[in-house]
């Protein structure tokens, strides 16, 4: 196989993530809260000596051949998260020479988990070491998040690609998204894990409302600012501005707007919480952060709503859809002990209401990219 020879070979990877809380703020300036999982992409290549790029995707089990002076263009598939970081090199006029790759990754796709930032970030990272770019940590995030608005044409946040790269093992990242200037919150929990469940839906209405929720917001800042001097985003709107100013907007407008205010003091309180270890209060958080999403920014779906009140019946901790919505994952905080009895429970119920599994599993923090050889 074209690996064989390992000689010139170096390897990379770059993990998934799952948002805790403050979902839908990173693009209103707000606040989050991210850890990487113990879910990768693998990103294995090897220089050429000419101008070939030959990407191989085990996931796929699919090649693309291009020169690296003339890409593909989108094909709506893996490959352009890969020509997107290609084309924004170009952009910045950093040149590199053509190369092989092989990409893996045990990310589940479409889960919502950020498969898409890991594959962004690990191609970046990893070309930017090989080819010594000495591209600047925060650059690079932001050109990977610029490779996915532009190229791919989905109007991510940051949140995705920055956890990504700056998270680090038994942490929570608390970004915030306007400073772009983040602390880790400890996550090593003794007594309480946390499931991933994943419903298997995969989000088709994702980029196409996603950026329909943007645009709403991105409006409706616009309109407050007739009435309310200097306000830049969302993030500037607190509870008592938005009761003053109320009348002014749609039904829509203060759902969605409620959402994003009070997300971004749920983040807050969930920091605090977890620097206290309530576990109790940081799983009343994500209920309410589900409830939420749910009822006022209206991107959840019946199988990520049935698992949320599911785990409310069931009595665990906590639990809320996580990623964009409209499909993809929900996360579970609950003791460990009850996690082998909860997960039949799920299984049985899910099945018994939508005819199929749900792919459960346990999530470990991770750190962010690296070289592993
Ligand atoms: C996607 C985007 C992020 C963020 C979340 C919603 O994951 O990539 O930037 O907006 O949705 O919180």
């Amino acid at each position: 196989s074209r690996f064989e020879d390992t000689r010139g070979v170096s390897c990379f990877k770059a993990p998934g993530r799952v948002n805790l809380i403050g979902e839908h703020t990173d693009y209103n300036d707000g606040l989050v809260l991210p850890f990487a999982i113990n879910r990768h992409i693998y990103f294995i290549i090897r220089k050429r000596k000419d101008k070939t790029v030959l990407l191989h995707s085990l996931n796929f089990n699919e090649v693309r051949e291009f020169k690296i002076n003339k890409l593909l263009g989108r094909e709506n598939k893996w490959s352009d998260y890969i020509q997107g970081i290609l084309w924004e090199f170009k952009k910045r006029k950093l040149s590199i020479s053509g190369f092989e790759a092989i990409i893996y990754g045990d990310i589940p796709i479409g889960a919502g988990l950020s498969s898409s930032a890991a594959l962004e970030i690990v191609t970046c990272y990893g070309l930017s070491a090989v080819f010594n770019l000495h591209i600047p940590e925060l650059e690079l995030v932001k050109l990977c998040q610029q490779a996915e608005n532009e190229f791919v044409g989905s109007k991510c946040g940051i949140m995705d690609q920055y956890v990504s790269f700056f998270a680090k093992k038994d942490k929570a990242l608390f970004l915030d998204t306007r400073l772009l200037k983040h602390r880790f919150v400890d996550i090593a929990l003794r007594e309480v894990g946390m499931l991933v469940i994943d419903t298997g839906v995969k989000r088709s209405l994702a980029s196409s409302e996603y950026n329909k929720r943007r645009r709403e917001c991105e409006e409706t800042v616009k309109l407050l600012r007739n009435y309310i001097d200097n306000l830049s985003s969302l993030r500037d709107l607190t509870p008592e501005l938005l009761e003053k100013y109320r009348s002014k907007l749609t039904q829509l407008q203060r759902k969605r707007v409620k959402h994003v205010v009070e997300e971004n003091i749920r983040v807050e309180n969930m920091v605090a919480a977890l620097e206290k270890q309530d576990m109790k209060m940081a799983g009343r958080l994500l209920f309410a952060s589900h409830f939420s999403l749910k009822n006022l920014y209206e991107v959840s779906s019946p199988e990520l709503d049935f698992l949320v009140e599911l785990a409310q019946k069931e009595g665990i901790l906590g639990a809320r859809m996580t990623g964009a919505g409209f499909g993809g994952a929900t996360i579970h905080l609950l003791f460990k002990r009850d996690i082998p009895e909860y997960c039949k429970v799920v299984k049985k119920e899910f099945f018994n209401r939508f005819a199929r599994n749900p792919n459960i599993f346990k999530v470990r923090t991770s750190q962010g990219v690296c070289q592993i050889i």
